[in-house]
């Protein structure tokens, strides 16, 4: 009896065990289970983006919160369909939105210049932008928008917390963040960049027969930075809403490795006031300068020079509308010559079909361009050095202080009459896809328009 007992208590303790075994079994299943689905719930509804645009209206964004959307959103960003496709839909909307933050700074009437941005990934970059931005005098009187081929809650998070401009966000919705496996993207079956022309052809890569004229194949990242180009100033003049019925205002091309001067804008205007009589004929203005004598403040500052326009003044140019109704009428040229630089394309639509337009450029720099970190060619860089560039320009207009916002009026200082004239398209520019998508940016109003009509 007292044997059985004690057997029947064996058991009992036994199967006691086993159940506590299974329960927290299942309690630690359900547990990983849960926090499994909400991470993906988490990361599937990166409506976060809005959430926090929702509640945003000039309030505060917590740092942590961002925090933890990069990490939600960091952990499904390869290659995930889901993700991609709620990307898609969100580039969608907001250039359909085109929600303006810090609209009761706009003067919807009389705002003559936009900075229009083009933003790629290099976060640090962007923040010393914003940074620099809001002591460039008059800004609070123009309109930035910045122009994204990333969507990343950091950048985002940057964007949404300036304070001291009216801001838009548009993105470009063709990038390769949005088409990872595909054209625009990258597709498996593109040629390899240096593959030679009979081995793409047997292999029957996409485009095999159009290797460039140097022979090679697309870069997809290369040939991105064209087309968001183009796009975005197709966008801006044919599809933002606000710029509808106007023809009145100056856009001011930039991108988020540049630093401006105080005194960019004030300068910019009296360039304008004196255009009439230094040079009726220009048809652009360049705020930036590469001359060596660029940086020589004391003696050039109010001065400005005149060229013909050329690649090497792309650095902070400016482009009206009436220019943008003449540039677009050769959507086609620029869209087939086979370069994938967009001022080299540019360069050559001036000299074929402008007959050498004119600049006017500020003969001390006001614009740096600080990347290091350049697209085209991988250079040793690092945030640290980006922002000892940074740091440098800063003080170097901070010395110059005294120079800028120069009172007298502007003078001419140099007039040059040479002609680079264009000789050799720089390749890059031959895929067929690329050329039909760049020139489908001139015919239709992307606004309303779902990406994935590329297909079509
Ligand atoms: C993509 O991620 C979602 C959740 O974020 C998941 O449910 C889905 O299975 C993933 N799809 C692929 C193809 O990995
Ligand atoms: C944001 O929050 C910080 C600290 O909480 C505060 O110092 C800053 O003034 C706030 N900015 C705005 C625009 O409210
Ligand atoms: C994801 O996180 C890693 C490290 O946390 C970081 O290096 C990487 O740049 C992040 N990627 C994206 C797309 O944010
Ligand atoms: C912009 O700022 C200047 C000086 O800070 C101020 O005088 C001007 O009224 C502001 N303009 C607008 C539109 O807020
Ligand atoms: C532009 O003009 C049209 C017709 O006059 C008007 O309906 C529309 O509201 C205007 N848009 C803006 C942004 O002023």
């Amino acid at each position: 009896m007292y044997r059985c007992l004690r057997y029947r208590c064996a058991v009992f303790r036994s199967i006691i065990f086993w159940i506590i075994i299974i329960v927290m079994f299942k309690i630690t299943s359900i547990f990983y289970y849960d926090l499994q689905q909400r991470t993906i719930d988490s990361s599937s509804s990166s409506l976060l983006f809005d959430i926090k645009e929702k509640t945003k209206k000039n309030s505060n964004i917590s740092l942590l919160s961002a925090k933890n959307e990069i990490q939600s959103l960091n952990s499904t960003i390869a290659n995930n369909l889901t993700t991609i496709e709620y990307y898609r839909e969100y580039v969608k909307r907001k250039n359909h939105e085109q929600f303006m933050y810090n609209s009761n700074l706009f003067l919807s009437k009389t705002t003559r210049y936009i900075l229009l941005v083009q933003v790629h990934t290099r976060v640090v970059y962007l923040k010393k932008f914003i940074e620099m931005l809001q002591v460039v005098e008059t800004i609070n009187e123009s309109l930035v928008i910045f122009s994204h081929d990333f969507i990343d809650s950091n950048i985002n998070s940057l964007i949404t917390s300036i304070t001291f401009v009216p801001v838009i966000q548009i993105f470009y919705p063709f990038s390769q963040q949005l088409y990872p496996s595909e054209f625009p993207g990258l597709d498996p079956n593109d040629c390899p960049r240096d593959i030679v022309r009979h081995k793409a052809l047997a292999s029957r890569c996409n485009n095999a027969p159009n290797p460039d004229r140097y022979g090679h194949y697309r870069e997809v990242s290369i040939v991105q930075i064209k087309h968001h180009w183009w796009w975005k100033l197709n966008f801006v003049f044919n599809s933002i809403e606000i710029l509808q019925n106007r023809t009145d205002y100056l856009l001011l091309l930039l991108e988020e490795d540049f630093y401006l001067s105080p005194d960019a804008l004030v300068f910019l205007k009296k360039m304008e006031t004196t255009k009439e009589l230094l040079c009726p004929e220009c048809l652009f203005y360049t705020l930036g300068n590469l001359e060596k004598a660029g940086r020589q403040f004391g003696k050039l500052s109010s001065k400005i020079s005149i060229a013909y326009w050329h690649a090497r003044y792309n650095l902070g140019m400016t482009i009206s509308h009436s220019l943008w109704t003449l540039l677009v009428k050769y959507a086609e040229e620029f869209c087939t010559i086979d370069d994938y630089n967009w001022d080299w394309s540019l360069v050559y639509l001036a000299q074929q079909r402008f007959q050498f337009p004119r600049v006017m450029y500020s003969s001390a720099t006001r614009v740096i361009h600080l990347g290091s970190c350049g697209t085209h060619h991988k250079k040793f860089c690092s945030s640290e050095s980006d922002i000892a560039r940074w740091t440098e320009t800063n003080k170097l207009y901070q010395d110059n202080r005294k120079y800028l916002f120069p009172e007298t009026s502007l003078s001419l200082h140099l007039k040059y009459e040479g002609k680079r004239i264009f000789k050799q398209p720089n390749g890059g520019w031959s895929d067929i896809r690329d050329r039909q998508l760049c020139l489908s940016f001139a015919l239709k109003d992307y606004k309303n328009i779902t990406p994935i009509d590329t297909k079509t």
